[in-house]
């Protein structure tokens, strides 16, 4: 009876930490959506957790007027002051992190 309640409690920590970070992107189970997730380790140090943040250079994603297919290509490879996550990431993160990309593109 006493572990139910102590997991019980965890439960809502977690819930409570999930919700305090202030994602909108934050699914019911109170995990980020994987493309965000990923963003926000490999990305947001650069493009910030919304694109904007143009640190050394990043574009403005939220501006970027790459199609799906080229922004997967410049991710893959790296561009410019952007190394390539090709080593880091397999073929299907990359494709959710690029998803998560156009959301911001999208917003406005
Ligand atoms: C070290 C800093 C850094 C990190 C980390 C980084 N980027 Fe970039 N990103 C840049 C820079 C700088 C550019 C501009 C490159 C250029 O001018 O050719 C760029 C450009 C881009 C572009 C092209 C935008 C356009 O319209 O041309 C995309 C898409 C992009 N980054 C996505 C990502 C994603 C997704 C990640 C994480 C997997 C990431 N970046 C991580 C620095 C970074």
């Amino acid at each position: 009876m006493n572990r139910l309640v102590i997991r019980a409690g965890w439960g809502l920590a977690l819930l409570a930490g999930c919700a305090a970070a202030g994602s909108d992107a934050v699914k019911s189970d109170g995990r980020l959506a994987p493309g965000e997730a990923i963003f926000r380790k490999e990305c947001a140090m650069c493009h910030g957790n919304n694109g904007t943040l143009g640190l050394s250079g990043a574009k403005d994603l939220t501006k970027s007027t790459l199609s799906k297919e080229e922004m997967i290509a410049v991710v893959t490879r790296g561009r410019g002051g952007m190394a390539g996550f090709g080593h880091l990431l397999t073929a299907e993160q990359i494709n959710e992190v690029v998803d998560h990309v156009r959301t911001l593109h999208a917003a406005p």
